[in-house]
Formats: structure tokens, sequence, C-alpha cells
């Protein structure tokens, strides 16, 4: 069994995938702060994948998420693409709570 991340194992502002038998598909974890946001990691252009290896994410020097198939960027607070094919599409959004202990606490969305 897999078990979530905790809040101070995340790098600031870098996306992380993370996958458990629980979730639909994996999932793109950006904590920015004290937050954590997270999104399935499905672009909503052609339904891929965003990253372009395991656990390796594109990001623009200006802080975007970019997807790696055909370049769409997304902002990584509100997971909307502000660039690209999907434009004004947002990436399909995990809730995230934090428990008493930091750890991440994951609800599974409907895929589609
Ligand atoms: S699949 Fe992501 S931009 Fe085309």
């Amino acid at each position: 069994m897999t078990t979530t991340p905790y809040l101070n194992e995340l790098p600031e502002r870098q996306p992380v995938a993370y996958a458990d038998e629980q979730l639909p598909a994996e999932v793109i974890l950006i904590r920015t702060g004290q937050q954590v946001n997270a999104w399935l990691n499905i672009c909503p252009h052609q339904g891929r994948p965003l990253n372009y290896a395991p656990n390796k994410f594109l990001q623009t020097p200006d802080g975007y998420l970019m997807c790696a198939a055909h370049g769409a960027t997304f902002d990584m607070q509100s997971g909307i693409c502000v660039n690209g094919p999907c434009k004004g599409i947002s990436l399909k959004a995990v809730p995230v709570a934090i428990n008493p202990h930091g750890q991440l606490q994951l609800n599974a969305p409907e895929a589609h």
C-alpha cells in the first residue's frame, strides 16, 4: 500500500507525480507554502499525461506547468489552461486535505 506524502516532503512549486490504488489516475501535486494543489495528470486537450518522463514535468520560466505533448500551459494555483490548444479548460482537481500529522489526504474524483 502506498502512503501519501507529507506536506514537508514536497518541494516548493515543483510538480510531483503521485499514484495509488485509490485514485483513478496519477496525480500532480504542487505545494505552494502550506497549501497543496492536486490535479489528475490528464491533459484536457487529448487526455495525455503532462509529464515527459516518470515524475518529470515541464515548467515555463514564468512558472506555468506545461504539457509535454503540445505545449498547453497551466496556472499552478487554479489548474486552468492559460495558453495552448485547451485554453480556458482546467485540469481535473483532486480535493486535498492535510491531517494533523501533516500528511496529505487525497479524495478520488471521477476520471471523466
Ligand atoms: S495533450 Fe496536452 S497539450 Fe495536447
